[in-house]
């Protein structure tokens, strides 16, 4: 069966925020790949551009003028197809074509090949190898830019259920923990109308440090019930708190301004006292070099760079350098094109960094994200816990186990 693209088509429709999100048809021998392109809120600066000056109508626009190119193309090429539309944008970020369109191009297409050759599209992605589960890693607890005034200012409190041993069971502690979360803040603050942010994770009114309280609790209850270990783990989303004038990380709901030692030390006593197995984004998005005294200090504990290495391979590996971080978060949005995406976990993994592939917090209910983590045999997968949108990725993961597994989980050290 053949793999070139035959025709490719976009249109724009809107993400889980309501916002104008890319969607692409790649078609291919009668069948029909489709992806749209996830968005984020708290974007760090070294991202691809996610449309052009001319925004998504734009985009669309110059989609129609270069879409003919792509026919003929074969489908199940990533790494090539991703430099053709490099080649077509001849931009160091994707801002002629959007890296919106460049997601939906090259994950449709995938999509599509993986339809006409009658395989699952994580084989495609990963090729003949021995599978196993990223852990999910879900949003429990959050505040900053998912959630408006009054919740914390840290971004995200996070679940991971360390010592599953069937995805099934992974999944379903998350969904445990977010209920225990509800019960505690219930119990905290009685008035709690349960409102949540973006991510579907509860956006109450506590401190930071009692949402560290509330959710270290839920994670112990929730082991003791399932009786396998779930860990804490937090998004710090560093870039949203630092004023680079006065470089400094000003936590505004709570009236606190941390210098960089300060906040190296609040980090420190967080992973002292409640034992987070992952910290994501500690520290703002330029600051290889304390992201790399914190690794050198957080033994025990994963630090990942999202916004510091914005699934940039050239940024990756001037943090291995120095050490700077044991973790990477892969959004292929971050960086536009599925074959740069593979291209950087690759990178990663040669270099023993553990791969967390993220959903954004604007999403679409497509479930492609499960085959990417699996595909490029990411140790965690990151997609919240609740929401349709959400939970579309984790159940994927359930189906592919009785379809194509039982998979053992990854391995993760903890
Ligand atoms: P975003 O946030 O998708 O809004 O950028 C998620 C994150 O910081 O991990
Ligand atoms: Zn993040």
């Amino acid at each position: 069966m053949g793999t070139e693209i035959k025709e490719a088509r976009a249109r724009i429709v809107f993400n889980s925020r309501g916002e104008k999100a890319f969607e692409v048809d790649v078609l291919v021998e009668g069948f029909i790949g489709r992806a749209c392109a996830p968005a984020g809120a708290s974007t760090g600066a070294g991202e691809a551009v996610a449309f052009p000056p001319s925004g998504p109508e734009g985009a669309l626009q110059i989609f129609r003028e270069y879409s003919t190119k792509l026919i003929g193309f074969k489908a199940d090429d990533i790494i090539g197809l991703s430099k053709f539309l490099h080649e077509i944008d001849q931009t160091p970020n994707f801002s002629k074509i959007g890296g919106a369109a460049a997601f939906a191009i090259t994950v449709a297409s995938v999509d599509a090949a993986a339809k006409a050759l009658g395989i699952p599209m994580f084989k495609l992605i990963g090729g003949e190898k021995k599978y196993a589960h990223p852990y999910p890693l879900g949003n429990v607890l959050g505040g900053g830019k998912h959630a408006g005034p009054g919740s914390p200012d840290i971004q995200e409190f996070l679940s991971l259920p360390v010592g599953a041993k069937r995805v099934y069971d992974a999944v379903y502690a998350n969904i445990l923990v977010h209920k225990e979360v509800r019960r505690l803040i219930e119990k905290r603050d009685p008035s709690f109308s349960g409102g949540k942010g973006d991510e579907g994770a509860w956006a109450p009114n506590l401190t930071d440090i009692e949402a560290l309280e509330t959710v270290y609790e839920a994670v112990n209850n929730v082991s003791d019930k399932v009786g396998f270990k779930v860990r804490m783990g937090i998004d710090f989303a560093s870039s949203s708190l630092y004023n680079s004038e006065t470089k400094c990380y000003e936590y505004t709901r709570r009236n606190k301004v941390l210098s960089r030692e300060d906040q190296i030390n609040f980090v420190l006593t967080i992973i002292d006292k409640y034992s987070p197995i992952y910290i994501e984004d500690p520290l703002f998005e330029d600051d290889f070099e304390g992201f790399a005294i914190l690794t050198k200090q957080a033994k025990g504990t994963y630090i990942v760079g999202d916004d510091l290495f914005v699934t940039n391979t050239k940024r990756l590996l001037n943090g291995v350098k120095i050490g700077a971080g044991n973790g990477v978060i892969l959004k292929v949005n971050q960086v536009g094109a599925l074959g740069d995406a593979i291209e950087f976990a690759n990178a990663a993994k040669a270099n023993k960094y553990i791969v967390a592939v993220s959903h954004r917090s604007g999403e679409s209910v497509d479930p492609h994200l499960a085959h990417i983590a699996l595909g490029v045999s990411g140790e965690i997968i990151k997609s919240g816990v609740v929401g349709g949108e959400r939970i579309a990725k984790l159940n994927e993961l359930i189906r592919i186990d009785e379809l194509y597994g039982p998979f053992n989980m990854m391995k993760l050290v903890w």
